[in-house]
């Protein structure tokens, strides 16, 4: 007899699996053995087994959703700054003027661990109530060594304290601090010479992110940044074609990089270069909305290189202060022509990928991690079908209901 520690029952599975469809089982069952599925299928099939059964009641189960790109650590807040964007000032006027990125690494290097710690788990629990099992959190909001490493240690708490699989990225070469006005080769000689190494010899980060746009790093001194993180045995992901086209995102895919994000001006040779190298496109509809950006990030295109697209929240204080994944999926959908299944998917096979983790989370499968969802819903699609609500019947992570 199978030694499974706990039998789930009484719901629909869409597993994932398969990279065309939901790949659904009707009145299906999950098992699970010191937290990962041991079986899957439908309950009809199920083993003989002596675990204790739960009855979920009824509704759809998914995967975890995966929350691949997110600046949920900082100090402060800038509704202020919402407020001068809702008068008509840009996102880039105000980063040159001192607000934006900038303001809110002050407001970072100010706060305490505590006061960190306590309003990025209130951000992160939104989330959670929302679907999320899985999640990544940026630094980048320091940009000197001990505040990126502050940063980066309240993310590992974040993970360590609550019911949920967290992966930390050091975002050092977010933006130009102030103290390097003029000098951003000597701000990549520090991030690249003190940051990245002390980070990754105490093993804070599990990826090295970068910005590559005119407000903040060029492709060259992103590529220093880039092989120093492979140099230190971390995988790289970027900011890119955010605000216009530098051609981050070519060199991403010439890293090998697990994603590169936003791409609203990514071009054809750098998509295609993106398909061929394997590297997942993160699609941000948040940012894209709150910017009240026009250019639409090629999703067609996209789809028709078999890029997989992730969505995330973006979650972070200026450009997307986003606290539901399923409202982004909404977003993609209508703003950007996703359909209800590539959403779903971009929140966990491809949200996965995205952070490396393609081959443990983000699909409903033997070996696979138990982490899901059990949704108040009759179709998976009403997942991107409604705004806002409460949707989450019960979730699990490990297998454990929290
Ligand atoms: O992903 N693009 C750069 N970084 C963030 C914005 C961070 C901020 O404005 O504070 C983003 O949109
Ligand atoms: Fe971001």
């Amino acid at each position: 007899m199978p030694s499974f520690d706990t039998v789930y029952v009484g719901f629909h599975a869409a597993t994932m699996v398969s990279s065309i469809d939901y790949d659904s089982i009707k009145d299906a069952a999950i098992a699970v053995e010191n937290g990962h599925i041991a079986w899957i299928g439908p309950a009809s099939e199920l083993p003989n087994h002596d675990a204790t059964v739960v009855n979920l009641g009824g509704g759809w189960v998914t995967p975890g959703l995966v929350d691949c790109h997110t600046h949920l650590v900082f100090g402060g807040d800038r509704s202020a700054e919402y407020e001068m964007r809702l008068q008509g000032l840009s996102y880039e006027v105000i980063a040159k003027s001192g607000g934006g990125i900038v303001s809110t690494v002050t407001d970072t290097r100010k706060a305490s661990v505590e006061e960190l710690l306590t309003s990025a788990k209130k951000r992160l629990q939104a989330l959670m109530a929302d679907g999320v099992t899985c999640v990544e959190v940026k630094s980048g909001y320091g940009l000197d060594l001990a505040t990126e490493e502050k940063m980066l240690r309240v993310a590992r708490a974040l993970g360590d304290q609550l019911s949920v699989t967290l992966r930390t990225t050091c975002l050092a070469a977010h933006a130009l601090p102030q103290e390097y006005q003029g000098q951003a080769d000597a701000y990549i000689d520090l991030v690249c010479e003190e940051i990245i190494p002390t980070i990754a010899k105490a093993g804070l980060a599990d990826a090295v992110d970068g910005f590559c746009e005119s407000i903040a790093f060029s492709v060259a001194q992103i590529e220093r940044v880039f092989k120093t993180a492979l140099a230190h045995n971390l995988p790289v992901k970027l900011h890119a074609e955010q605000l216009s086209n530098l051609g981050g995102s070519g060199l991403a895919a010439r890293y090998k990089a697990l994603s590169s994000d936003h791409l609203e001006y990514l071009s054809d040779i750098d998509a295609k270069a993106m398909a061929a190298a394997g590297t997942v496109a993160v699609i941000l509809p948040g940012a894209f909305f709150c910017l009240k950006e026009t250019k639409l990030p090629p999703i067609q295109r996209l789809r028709d290189l078999g890029v997989p697209m992730a969505i995330a929240s973006d979650s972070n204080p200026g450009s997307a202060p986003v606290l539901s994944l399923r409202l982004m999926m909404s977003m993609a959908c209508t703003l950007f022509g996703f359909t209800p299944l590539e959403a779903l998917q971009g929140v966990t096979r491809h949200g996965a990928q995205a952070l490396g983790l393609g081959l443990s989370h983000g699909q409903l499968k033997v070996g696979y991690a138990a982490d899901f969802v059990c949704w108040d819903i009759q179709k998976p699609a009403e997942l991107s079908y409604w705004l806002g609500g409460q949707l989450v019947k019960h979730r699990a992570v490990s297998g454990e209901l929290t």
